[in-house]
């Protein structure tokens, strides 16, 4: 993959992310998701790629746009994969809260594991951590390795969870543990992420969210050095059904980074509100301001990129 493709991929999450930031604090989930989702696809034929969307906002019959299976880019170019949710933490944006983002991950063709929409377990950690979790072992195990590679104890970690209620008992389990915890309303794949930034103020995430978010997730974590595991959780027969047609034999099956996000793998993500690791947009007189993030697995390089865009000369946003 060329690598200046992830700079024109860039493009993409930071039309979303100002289309969807103009709608913060509005109340209007659908709204919010709907002008990322119309602003990304837009932007996405402008790039040089023969691409399909494997995880997108849902089936055929369920998604106008972005579905899974949709082609996108000019059609000229590289044949290529891509993950994306053009606004991760709809809920987030709608209330003005902490951590939405605009993301995409991109890899060759039969790279990234074409997740069912299902929750999925996750456990993730920044580079100190790598090769050392197991999603099987409790929670206390892992922290308690993870102090011991990062040479602290383990009340000096922090574990970020979803707060939900299927996260009672792993709540308890980590305070009994003795780290600390921060709880969030949503955005496990900024969470993730943050995991392997030395300034987000986490170390570890755990607990169940999305399944197509752990692909993100993952696709993130190869770039940066993490570590990831997911073990899916589907809900009902239905959602067993549907993984299995999607090539998932075992249900039961602990996902690793290389199951989940293959090969040479791109990741982009613009802030849309301001999260542990990037600032949401700003809005001034003569345009905005956007903060990103730019990543490939094959050189490792984290790039933070600030935009300016103006209105005068981009009159589509
Ligand atoms: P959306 O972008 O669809 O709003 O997802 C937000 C999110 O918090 C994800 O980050 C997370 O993986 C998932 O929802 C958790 O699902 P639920 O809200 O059903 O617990």
């Amino acid at each position: 993959m060329n690598r200046n493709l992830a700079l024109e991929f860039v493009r993409v999450t930071e039309m979303a992310a100002i289309a969807s930031a103009r709608l913060m604090g509005r109340g209007d989930e659908k709204a919010a998701d709907q002008a990322a989702v119309d602003a990304m696809r837009a932007m996405l034929d402008s790039v040089d790629c023969d691409a399909t969307v494997v995880i997108g906002e849902g089936e055929r019959d369920e998604a106008p746009m972005l579905y899974i299976g949709e082609k996108v880019g000019s059609g000229k170019g590289p044949e290529l994969e891509i993950a994306l949710d053009p606004l991760e933490g709809t809920t987030v944006c709608a209330t003005g809260g902490y951590n939405s983002i605009s993301v995409m991950a991109i890899a060759e063709k039969g790279n990234f594991l074409h997740a069912p929409d299902t929750y999925m377990q996750k456990i993730a950690v920044g580079r100190e951590g790598r090769g050392l979790i197991d999603i099987n072992e409790s929670a206390k195990e892992n922290l308690r390795r993870l102090a011991e590679a990062k040479k602290c104890r383990i009340a000096d970690l922090t574990a970020v969870v979803l707060d939900r209620p299927r996260h009672k008992e792993l709540i308890f389990e980590i305070r009994e543990a003795g780290a600390r915890i921060q709880l969030i309303g949503d955005g496990d794949v900024s969470a993730a992420i943050a995991c392997c930034e030395p300034n987000s103020g986490v170390d570890i995430l755990f607990g169940i969210g999305g399944a197509p978010e752990g692909v993100l997730a993952a696709a993130a974590l190869r770039c940066m050095g993490g570590d990831f595991q997911g073990i899916l959780k589907p809900r009902n027969e239905e959602e067993i059904i549907r993984a299995r047609k999607m090539g998932i034999a075992d249900i039961k099956k602990v996902f690793k980074l290389d199951d989940l996000a293959r090969g040479n793998v791109m990741f982009v993500a613009t802030g849309v509100t301001t999260g542990n690791f990037l600032n949401g947009v700003k809005f001034k007189s003569w345009g905005a301001v956007t903060h990103s993030i730019v990543m490939r697995s094959s050189s490792g390089t984290v790039r933070h990129i600030e935009a300016e865009h103006h209105f005068d000369t981009k009159p589509r946003y």
